[in-house]
């Protein structure tokens, strides 16, 4: 069977940080410290509701971080700025080189799907939004289970909705968490380091590959 990869989207396929330019409109000089900070809430939060079987969807955590952070940096957003924010999280751009990695790989017989904490919806939104979605086999979202990866539930659903065998499924991801979650569910898993600052988790577990950019993908995975 073809191998089966699991692209984790936002901040592998997606890039979380394209909001930046809008926030420096509201939030000016800042902006790039408050979308960290949004980033990196967004995802406790996620872990957090995981951990208290809380369940809300990203979006949610997406908008709680959102106030935390203009708390945090004492902007006050309007109404109007908050939407417009959280609206344009929903049609994020694609990182530069993966509509041509993922046609690369698709050619060369890979099975992709995209893989997210995300709902479908808005999984798909995206995708279709960053003109990829025709790209992928199916978008499979925790929103099915009501968790959050990285849940070991969540991978093993993945496995069972894209119908791969554990040994023949690789998950694709620049979030350390996230593949640690997957390799500990028994899956491969490439670690896209986006930045040479980017810091993998110190576990003693090690990526099964680590790449700089999707590019490299075709030609390490086989
Ligand atoms: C995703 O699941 C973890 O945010 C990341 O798309």
């Amino acid at each position: 069977m073809s191998v089966t990869l699991a692209f984790d989207v936002y901040g592998t396929l997606i890039d979380t940080h394209g909001v930046v330019s809008k926030l420096q409109n509201s939030v000016g000089e800042q902006a790039q410290a408050f979308s960290e900070t949004w980033r990196d809430k967004q995802l406790e939060y996620s872990f957090r509701r995981g951990l208290m079987q809380n369940y809300e969807n990203f979006a949610v955590c997406t908008s709680h971080a959102l106030d935390y952070t203009c708390r945090y940096y004492k902007v006050a957003l309007t109404k109007e700025q908050k939407t417009e924010l959280l609206d344009s999280y929903r049609t994020l751009p694609a990182f530069e080189e993966v509509e041509d990695s993922l046609t690369r790989l698709k050619a060369a017989d890979f099975r992709l799907y995209a893989f997210s904490n995300g709902s479908a919806d808005a999984v798909e939104t995206l995708l279709i939004a960053a003109g990829i979605r025709e790209l992928f086999l199916g978008v499979v979202s925790v929103d099915d289970l009501k968790s959050f990866k990285p849940e070991p539930a969540v991978y093993h659903h993945f496995l069972k909705q894209s119908g791969a065998s554990v040994s023949d499924a690789w998950l694709i991801s620049s979030n350390p968490f996230d593949v640690l979650g997957a390799m500990s569910a028994g899956m491969r898993a490439a670690w896209v380091q986006r930045s040479r600052e980017a810091i993998f988790d110190p576990w003693g577990i090690e990526p099964t590959l680590t790449v700089a950019s999707l590019r490299e993908l075709p030609e390490s995975i086989g």
